[in-house]
């Protein structure tokens, strides 16, 4: 599909400004789109009945009920939102050291599912696959002699993505970044009869600061442990990398992968597209919503705009999808 590019066509015979002169010819000559059917909504849940409360690090951005959750899941599914991405945030006292609770399906995410699973049956349920809402270290994995150990969490994220599967989740989304985790989910989900759920890997994902706002969002703010992140989420200088995890994923199964964060990544998520038949989605995280809120709470740019900028960009980077904290918003304005 290799493109030339004319060498005959010099000014003033070409004018590039021509098609972009007019309204109709810019939206003609479009070569991306931006359309709520690439939206995933992530939303947050927490125990307990009342309004929702605000998430102080993301402004708009609130943890729900499971009531309100099903509200906004009937309101993500009204405006034409393919799938909605649920994230607890689990009470310090039901946390302990390993994490227990992710495989019990009476825990809060099982019971937002099968809530939003029973009321809005046409939506997709995308459902995180990690320990860290879970473990007083805030870490996606169990810790053994001062790591996390890979191959016992990835015993526990099975089970983990068994009782969320069993609740009615359609999409397991693992984000643990274990190694060889994807193929021992599928092999769990299809000897449980669960072979139509999806997994959508988050294959790609980064040792990021921009992930901080989500965790204040979950109450998995402090990693004040001996080892850090860094000892499972990739090294932000890494770009081959990228795609051998990429590559690996598929081959265990994935049926979609995921980079992660997403605009300071375009470079990964344009390798990743051009690289697999696979669907390539972008999570544009906490901290990138973030900075376009507080840039524009502080006037020095357009809200709406840079939104819009910033959605846009994942599709012309190859994103066929993207997880974003505005997909009700810029549905809104899609569908107006
Ligand atoms: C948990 C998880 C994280 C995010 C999604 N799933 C945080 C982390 O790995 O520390 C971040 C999402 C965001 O920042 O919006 N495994």
């Amino acid at each position: 599909m290799t493109k030339t590019i004319s060498s005959n066509g010099a000014f003033p015979t070409t004018r590039l400004r021509r098609p972009r002169l007019n309204d109709w010819s810019r939206r003609m000559m479009r070569e991306n789109q931006l359309t709520h059917d690439a939206l995933i909504w992530p939303l947050f849940v927490r125990e307990g009945d009342g309004a929702p409360e605000p998430v102080g690090t993301l402004p708009g951005v609130s943890r729900h009920s499971i009531d309100s959750l099903v509200d906004q899941a009937r309101y993500a599914a009204d405006l034409g939102i393919p799938a909605i991405a649920i994230f607890p945030r689990i009470n310090p006292e039901d946390k302990d050291e390993d994490g227990t609770l992710s495989g019990n399906s009476n825990n809060l995410v099982c019971r937002s599912v099968e809530a939003v699973r029973a009321a809005v049956p046409n939506i997709g349920i995308v459902t995180d696959v990690a320990l860290d809402p879970f473990t007083t270290s805030g870490h996606d994995g169990v810790i053994r002699n001062n790591q996390v150990d890979n191959d016992e969490t990835v015993a526990m994220l099975q089970q983990q993505a068994l009782v969320q599967a069993d609740a009615g989740a359609t999409i397991i989304a693992p984000s643990d970044m274990m190694d060889g985790r994807i193929a021992a989910i599928r092999s769990a989900l299809d000897a449980k009869g669960h072979q139509d759920v999806l997994i959508m890997s988050y294959a790609a994902k980064y040792a990021s600061a921009f992930y901080g706002p989500f965790r204040d969002a979950v109450g998995a703010g402090k990693t004040a442990s001996v080892v850090g992140k860094e000892t499972y989420q990739m090294d932000p200088a890494n770009s081959d990398e990228a795609l051998r995890e990429i590559a690996l994923d598929i081959d265990e199964g994935a049926d979609f992968v995921m980079v992660k964060p997403g605009m300071p990544y375009l470079d990964i998520i344009q390798r990743a597209s051009s690289s697999f038949p696979v669907p390539v989605f972008a999570y544009q995280v906490s901290g990138e919503y973030a900075m376009i809120e507080a840039a524009a709470a502080s006037g020095g740019i357009d809200r709406t705009k840079a939104m819009l900028e910033s959605l846009m960009a994942f599709r012309r980077a190859g994103a066929r999808g993207i997880l974003t904290y505005y997909a009700a918003e810029v549905a809104e304005i899609l569908n107006a």
